[in-house]
């Protein structure tokens, strides 16, 4: 899927951190699940506990799981036009099966102004209508890998902190947050869900984060590179990414940002001092 701070171009830097054989894999942001897609085409991990506060992801995931057939059914039962799109848009997505709401989840991404998710303050995707030139809804092929892929995960609709809390030595997590606003500004992009991600819930993803280091947890996160996310993880090894930005509705938002990957392990000058 698309998805809005998707990791799909950074999955060779992020994976690069993580250690080379792990236990259990834990990624409590999963959103499109990009990296967790890479390191199991390599089995990097012996199992994965995976969640995400959007139960629409999870439940995708699970039902690909269960039912990929069906889900390939469903979807190429879904003709691509303005006025299809908003009648799905507008079912409750509560009230229906599990596989018509993961088919409604994809179809909505494919055909999405942006492919982008995003709810209003009642909770309501509200994304209008994209323009594409036959875009591709149902991609058989790549459903059947990704079921491949998530067979025997773990799947939570979860907060992060309950999503690793049972991460014990030998473990590795993956945080991909939504990000801290730059430069003071509103975030660019920040509406997953209802519920926003602010400093305060930055600060209790930066205490986990050093507790995973004192369980013995190997911890990456990615972030904004701002003085705010430089000041919740000094003393950590940090690395500096440049990274295009395609989902800013502000043309100005859209080009290059810095980031930052941080590994939970004391940088050498930390060390030093
Ligand atoms: C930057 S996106 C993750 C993108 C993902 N790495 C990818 O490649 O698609 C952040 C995700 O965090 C989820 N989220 C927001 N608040 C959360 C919370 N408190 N606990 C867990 N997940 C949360 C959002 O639903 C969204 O999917």
């Amino acid at each position: 899927m698309k998805w809005a701070g998707g990791k799909g171009r950074l999955t060779g830097h992020i994976t690069a951190l993580l250690p080379a054989r792990i236990g259990t894999y834990y990624e409590p942001f999963l959103g499109s699940g990009a990296v967790f897609l890479a390191l199991a085409e390599t089995g990097r991990f012996e199992r994965a506990v995976l969640s995400d506060t959007n139960v629409e992801v999870i439940n995708l995931y699970r039902v690909l799981q269960r039912s990929v057939g069906a889900l390939i059914e469903a979807l190429a039962a879904l003709p691509y036009s303005e006025e299809h799109y908003y009648q799905v848009r507008a079912q409750d997505p509560a009230r229906l099966r599990p596989v018509d709401r993961a088919a409604r989840l994809v179809y909505l991404n494919r055909t999405c102004f942006n492919g982008l998710y995003r709810e209003n303050a009642s909770g309501e995707f509200n994304v209008p209508f994209g323009r594409y030139v036959n875009p591709k809804i149902c991609n058989p092929e790549r459903l059947r890998a990704a079921a491949r892929a998530f067979r025997g995960a773990q799947l939570h609709a979860a907060d992060f902190a309950e999503g690793c809390a049972g991460a014990t030595a030998g473990d590795a997590v993956y945080f991909d947050p939504p990000y801290a606003p730059v430069d003071g500004r509103r975030q660019s992009f920040r509406q997953y869900q209802a519920a926003g991600f602010d400093d305060s819930q930055q600060e209790r993803l930066a205490t986990l984060f050093r507790q995973l280091e004192q369980r013995c947890v190997h911890a990456v996160l990615s972030n904004s590179d701002t003085p705010r996310v430089r000041e919740l993880y000094a003393g950590y090894e940090l690395h500096p990414l440049q990274v295009g930005r395609p989902i800013n509705r502000h043309a100005a938002g859209r080009g290059a940002v810095g980031e930052l990957l941080i590994v939970n392990r004391r940088s050498a000058r930390a060390r030093r001092t």
